[in-house]
């Protein structure tokens, strides 16, 4: 199989949306945000264009990766520019097959040259920690509301690149969507049936849950 990978372009951004609901439709919630998300992500100050890839397959958009500038706030008093990775789609028919892989990589990549320290994401550890992630706890790395979140993973960079960054992690206001706008701007696309109560919908929910205050 040969994937192109490349940035993401103004052309792209209405098949890249379509993908990203493709994707995530039904995935962790009856219907999804994340198009929406995708949508609005890149108007935002914390885009990183250089870092929105979408990878091709003869010449159609089969996945995209978006990354955001987020921070940690240091227990020391510090700030740590970080990333956030998010969303990633692979197209439903084209999944398992090594393309998240290739696109996590090629940007991993790219940020590292930019001289980003790390990236931070919010995801299921069965799939992250392929990828290298590991539990952001192992850094000392909570949320903002300071709890140690299973969902939470970080990647290093460079050796020791989180090494005394102990703190709280930020990302930006972008992702807490507003629902209403999300359902408008759905209807834009075609009607797609809703499901409830899948099994990976409530797997996602018991792994939401598994957060725990930092004393
Ligand atoms: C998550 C997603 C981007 C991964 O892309 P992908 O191209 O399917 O993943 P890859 O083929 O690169 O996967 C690499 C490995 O992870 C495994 N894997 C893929 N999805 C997995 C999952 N949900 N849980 C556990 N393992 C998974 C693959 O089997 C593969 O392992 P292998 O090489 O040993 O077989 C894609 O499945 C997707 O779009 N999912 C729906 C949207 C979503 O959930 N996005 C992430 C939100 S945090």
């Amino acid at each position: 199989m040969d994937i192109q990978l490349r940035r993401e372009q103004p052309a792209d951004y209405r098949e890249t949306e379509n993908l990203t609901r493709e994707a995530f439709w039904n995935q962790y919630a009856p219907g999804c945000d994340e198009h929406y998300l995708a949508h609005i992500l890149r108007g935002s100050p914390a885009f990183m264009p250089e870092l929105d890839a979408v990878a091709l397959l003869d010449g159609k958009i089969v996945g995209n990766v978006m990354h955001t500038r987020a921070r940690i706030q240091g227990d020391d008093g510090s700030e740590y520019g970080v990333l956030a990775l998010g969303p990633i789609s692979v197209l439903p028919a084209y999944q398992r097959r090594g393309i998240g892989c290739q696109m996590i990589e090629y940007t991993r990549k790219l940020a590292r040259e930019m001289g980003f320290r790390a990236i931070f994401l919010y995801g299921d550890p069965a799939y992250y920690s392929r990828q290298g992630f590991v539990a952001a706890e192992s850094f000392g790395i909570r949320t903002a509301e300071n709890m140690y979140a299973v969902a939470l993973q970080g990647y290093e960079l460079y050796p020791g690149a989180l090494a005394g960054a102990s703190g709280r992690y930020y990302e930006d206001e972008i992702y807490n969507v507003d629902k209403r706008a999300s359902a408008a701007f759905d209807k834009s696309f075609p009607p797609k049936e809703l499901i409830s109560d899948t099994p990976n919908q409530r797997r996602f929910k018991e792994i939401v849950v598994l957060q725990r205050p930092a004393e």
